[in-house]
């Protein structure tokens, strides 16, 4: 058996998360965000002190740290060792710490298992920098988002203007470069677009293009393309030529191939 996933890979601001969320929904399908578990991970590390660059001891801490998801209303929610940190994990200084800590294997390693695992379980649309190039290498649709770095930037600023909070432009385009530089350079799964990806680029387009475009890109390499029936019972897009299954509450149990 086999679920319909979605993988969404991309630098940081690419829009990945408000897009991926703008999909499940459509979609019916649940919307993972891997960032929000190395973020978990990160600031596991920054209330323990430790320096990003203390490879031994983050790996020795790793058996440490339990990063979990559950779901509440369909909003993905990251426990740390039990511990709701949802709320906590959005800063600038945790975003840079969870991509410096990302380079750590043992860390890749524990995350990934955890992700595959949900994405085995359910149709998901995942987001991150290496869900189509190693989380999910067989997802039937990928896509790699991305916008130059002066349209993320500016977008960062809004939203923070818009939160109430001080931003500098300059520094928000210095923090994006370097994030991208330490993503795409890594050792270990570097932020790299699939060769079977869908490569948009949305820094001139609106959130509902985007959208537009990913529910009708072609999948398992450009063969078909991804077409949907509305289910009545479960009033849910269903891509067409998969089997579904319902259960009674109308809820979509499986979506699995025929092939
Ligand atoms: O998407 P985000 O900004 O929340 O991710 C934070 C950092 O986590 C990102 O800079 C790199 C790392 N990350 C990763 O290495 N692999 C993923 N699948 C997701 C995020």
């Amino acid at each position: 058996m086999n679920h319909f996933n979605i993988a969404v890979d991309g630098p940081a601001g690419a829009g990945k998360s408000t897009i991926a969320k703008l999909v499940a929904k459509e979609l019916g399908f649940v919307y993972v965000d891997t960032g929000a578990m190395y973020r978990a991970m990160a600031l596991y590390f920054l209330r323990k002190g430790v320096d990003p660059k203390a490879a031994e001891e983050i790996e020795r801490s790793c058996p440490e740290v339990d990063v979990t998801i559950r779901y509440q209303d369909g909003v993905q929610q990251v426990l740390l060792n039990g511990e709701d940190v949802s709320g906590l994990i959005r800063t600038e200084e945790v975003g840079n710490m969870a991509s410096a800590v990302s380079g750590y294997m043992p860390v890749r390693e524990k995350l990934v298992e955890l992700q595959k695992q949900l994405a085995a379980k359910e149709n998901v649309i995942m987001d991150g920098r290496d869900i189509g190039t190693c989380v999910l290498p067989d997802a039937p649709a990928k896509i790699y988002l991305t916008a130059s770095v002066e349209v993320r930037a500016a977008r960062r600023y809004k939203e923070l203007l818009e939160k109430g909070m001080k931003a500098d432009l300059k520094e928000i385009e210095k923090d994006i470069e370097d994030r991208d530089y330490r993503d795409m350079h890594r050792e270990h799964s570097p932020l790299k677009q699939a060769e079977d990806a869908v490569l948009l680029d949305t820094s001139s387009m609106t959130l509902a293009q985007v959208v537009e475009e990913i529910l009708k890109i072609k999948y398992n390499n450009g063969q078909e393309e991804l077409k949907f029936n509305y289910d009545l019972t479960s009033e849910r897009k269903i891509p067409t030529r998969w089997v579904v299954t319902t259960s009674t509450d109308g809820k979509i149990k499986r979506v699995y191939s025929t092939k």
